[in-house]
C-alpha cells in the first residue's frame, strides 16, 4: 500500500537519477511507476483444499507418442537446456556460417546502443525518445518482460501503446505517438512515466480455496505532471519470450487460416480468427502472427518496429524517428545515420532471433504432467492454444518442415471485458488477443526470475493467467475453478513441463 512517484527518466550519459518521494496510500491498492516500478508478492492462489466435483469430459485417447517425442516440442529445433540460458541456445544443426551469423545478431541484441553522435558509430543512435537501450534490457536472455515492481526498479520489460479515437477508429496521438516513451536523451524531453495502480479482486474456486487477482490500472503522467490516460485508449504489453518465433513464421498461412472459426459455426464457443495484415516490405496482405495482437506479420518487421519504437534506431523499413510532428526538440536531434541500423545488421539480428530454440519439456512422464496434458484438452484449453503445428519449407534446417508443440493457433479472440484495453490494433479489436504459445512458460521463473503472465503481466502465476480468461474462454475458466484441486494442481504442473 504505497504511492511511488518518479520523474520521467533520462538517458545513463544525464547522470541524475529519478526523483522519488514516497506516501502512503489510502486504501488498499499499490501504486507504482514504469520509469521505475512493483508489486510486492501478492496472494499467490493456493493449491490445496478439498473438493467439489470437477464437471470433466471422459478421458479421450492420445496417440503414442514416444517421451523424446513429447520432449522435443520445437522438433528438430529443440534444445535440452533447462537452466537459466535456456532461451539463448541456437538451433541445432546449424553451419559455421550460419553460427558466426547467429553470434553477430546475438551481439546486437545484447549491445546497449548510445547517444549520437559517438566514436562507435555501429552502435549510436539511441532515441531521442526511447524505452530501453537494448533489446535485452526488456527480453532479459531472450526472455519475458513484468511490470515493474518499485520506483527504483530498473526492469525495463512493459511497454505503452497508446491511440485517441478518429475517423478509422485508432489513431496514434498527435503529440506522443502510438507508443508512450518514457526515456529521452540528454536534452530531450521524455515523454513521461507510468503510474500502475493495483486493486485486488478476491475470488474463490468452487472447492472454497480462496485466489485474489490484482486488476491494474495504468496512469501516464506526463511531463507537466497531467494524466493524460483519460483521452486515451492505452494498451500496456510485457516483452514476451522470443523462443521459437522462426518455427511460428514457418507455418504456412492457409493451416491457420484453415483453423478460423469466425461465427463460431461448430457452437462449441470458441471462435477465433486470422489477424490479416500489410507486410510491410512487400505491402501484401498477409497473416499477422507476431506480438500480443498479432499486428506483425514477420520477425523481420517485428524487430525493425522493436528498433524504431522501443530504442528510436532507423531502418530501411522505418526511416523516421519515433518523434510526432509537434515534437521539434525531437525532430532535431542528430542521427546515427541514415538509417541507424544498416539492412546487413537488421538481417543478423533477425536470423538469431529466427534461430532462437525451443527449450525441451520436462518430467513429461510424471503421473501428474500426464494427467493435467488430458485435462488441458479435455476442459477446452486446447481449443485455442493447439498442441501441434507443422512448418512449412525453410532455408534453417532446423526449421524446415518441424512438427512441433507451441499450444496455440496464431488467432486472435475476444477474451472479454476483464483481459480488454480497449485499443484496437489493425484489425483486432479492444478486446481480441492472440493465443500466446505457451511453450517454455514452465522456465519463464527459472529464466527471468518471476512468474509473471498476460499481456501485461498483470498475472503473479500460472493459476492466476488461467483465472483472468473470460469471454470465448470463460467455458474453459469455469472448468478450470471446478476441477478438484489435484486436478488443479496437475493441470498446473503439466504447464510448468512446457
Ligand atoms: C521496451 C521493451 C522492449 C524492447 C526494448 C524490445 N522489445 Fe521486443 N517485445 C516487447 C513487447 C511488449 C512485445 C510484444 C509486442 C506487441 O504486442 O505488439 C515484443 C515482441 C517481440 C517479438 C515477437 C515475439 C512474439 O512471440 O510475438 C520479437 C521477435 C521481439 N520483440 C524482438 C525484439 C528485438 C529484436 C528488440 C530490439 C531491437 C526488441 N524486441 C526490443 C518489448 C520490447
Ligand atoms: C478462447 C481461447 C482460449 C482458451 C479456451 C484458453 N486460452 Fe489461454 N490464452 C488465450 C489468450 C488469447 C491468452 C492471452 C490473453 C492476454 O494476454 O490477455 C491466453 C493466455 C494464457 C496463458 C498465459 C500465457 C502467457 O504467455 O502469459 C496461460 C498460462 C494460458 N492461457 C493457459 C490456458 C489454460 C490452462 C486454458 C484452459 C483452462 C486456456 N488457457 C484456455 C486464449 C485461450
Amino acid at each position: 500500500m504505497s504511492t511511488i512517484t518518479t520523474g520521467p527518466d533520462t538517458a545513463p550519459s544525464a547522470a541524475a537519477g529519478p526523483v522519488v518521494s514516497r506516501r502512503r496510500a489510502r486504501r488498499a491498492t499499490r501504486v507504482w511507476l514504469l520509469a521505475a516500478g512493483t508489486l510486492a508478492a501478492g496472494s499467490i492462489v493456493a493449491a490445496c483444499g478439498g473438493g467439489a466435483p470437477a464437471t470433466v469430459a471422459p478421458t479421450s485417447t492420445t496417440a503414442v507418442r514416444s517421451v523424446e517425442e513429447i520432449e522435443r516440442q520445437g522438433g528438430a529445433a529443440t534444445v535440452f537446456n533447462e537452466g537459466a540460458g535456456a532461451f539463448e541456445q541456437p538451433v541445432p544443426g546449424m553451419d559455421s556460417q550460419q553460427r558466426r551469423t547467429f553470434a553477430v545478431g546475438n551481439s546486437l541484441f545484447n549491445q546497449n546502443w548510445v547517444t549520437a553522435p559517438a566514436s562507435t558509430t555501429g552502435r549510436d543512435g539511441l532515441g531521442p525518445i526511447f524505452n530501453a537501450q537494448s533489446c535485452s534490457s526488456c527480453h532479459f536472455r531472450d526472455g519475458r518482460g513484468r511490470p515493474p515492481e518499485s520506483a527504483d526498479d530498473p526492469e525495463r520489460g512493459l511497454l505503452v501503446r497508446i491511440s485517441v479515437a478518429g475517423d478509422d477508429g485508432a489513431e496514434p496521438h498527435p503529440v506522443y505517438g502510438d507508443q508512450f516513451q518514457d526515456r529521452a536523451l540528454r536534452d530531450q524531453t521524455a515523454e513521461g512515466s507510468v503510474v500502475i495502480t493495483t486493486t485486488e479482486r478476491p475470488g474463490r474456486f468452487a472447492d472454497g480455496t480462496a485466489y485474489s487477482l490484482a486488476v491494474p490500472d495504468y496512469a501516464l503522467i506526463t511531463a507537466d505532471g497531467t494524466d493524460i490516460s483519460g483521452s486515451l485508449m492505452v494498451s500496456p504489453r510485457v516483452a514476451p519470450q522470443v523462443i521459437g518465433v522462426g518455427l511460428i513464421e514457418a507455418i504456412p498461412e492457409e493451416d491457420v487460416i484453415a483453423a478460423e472459426d469466425p461465427d463460431d459455426a461448430d457452437g462449441d464457443g470458441v471462435s477465433g480468427r486470422a489477424h490479416m495484415v500489410t507486410d510491410p516490405r512487400t505491402g501484401e496482405t498477409v497473416l499477422g502472427r507476431f506480438g500480443w495482437k498479432a499486428a506483425v506479420p514477420t520477425v523481420e518487421a517485428q524487430n525493425a518496429a522493436a528498433f524504431v519504437g522501443d530504442l528510436g534506431i532507423t531502418s530501411s523499413l522505418h526511416p523516421d524517428q519515433p518523434c510526432t510532428a509537434v515534437q521539434t526538440e525531437c525532430l532535431a536531434a542528430p542521427s546515427g545515420g541514415e538509417p541507424e541500423i544498416e539492412d546487413d545488421e537488421l538481417a543478423q539480428v533477425t536470423f538469431y532471433t529466427r534461430t532462437l530454440a525451443v527449450p525441451a519439456r520436462r518430467d513429461v512422464r510424471a503421473d501428474d504432467v500426464v494427467a493435467g496434458e488430458k485435462l488441458f484438452s479435455e476442459i477446452g484449453c486446447a481449443a485455442c492454444h493447439t498442441p501441434t503445428q507443422r512448418s512449412g519449407p525453410s532455408d534453417i534446417e532446423a526449421l524446415h518442415e518441424q512438427t512441433f508443440s507451441p499450444f496455440t493457433d496464431l488467432l486472435l479472440h475476444d477474451m472479454g471485458p476483464d483481459l480488454a484495453d480497449g485499443r484496437p490494433d489493425g484489425d483486432a479489436s479492444g478486446r481480441e488477443w492472440r493465443t500466446p504459445p505457451l511453450w517454455g512458460i514452465g522456465l519463464v521463473e527459472r529464466v527471468n526470475d518471476h512468474t509473471r503472465y498476460l499481456h501485461d503481466g498483470r498475472a503473479r502465476s500460472l493459476s492466476e493467467a488461467v483465472l483472468w480468461h473470460g469471454g470465448e474462454a470463460s467455458t474453459a475458466q469455469g472448468r478450470f475453478t471446478r476441477l478438484l484441486a489435484a486436478e488443479r494442481r496437475a493441470l498446473l504442473v503439466f504447464l510448468e513441463s512446457l
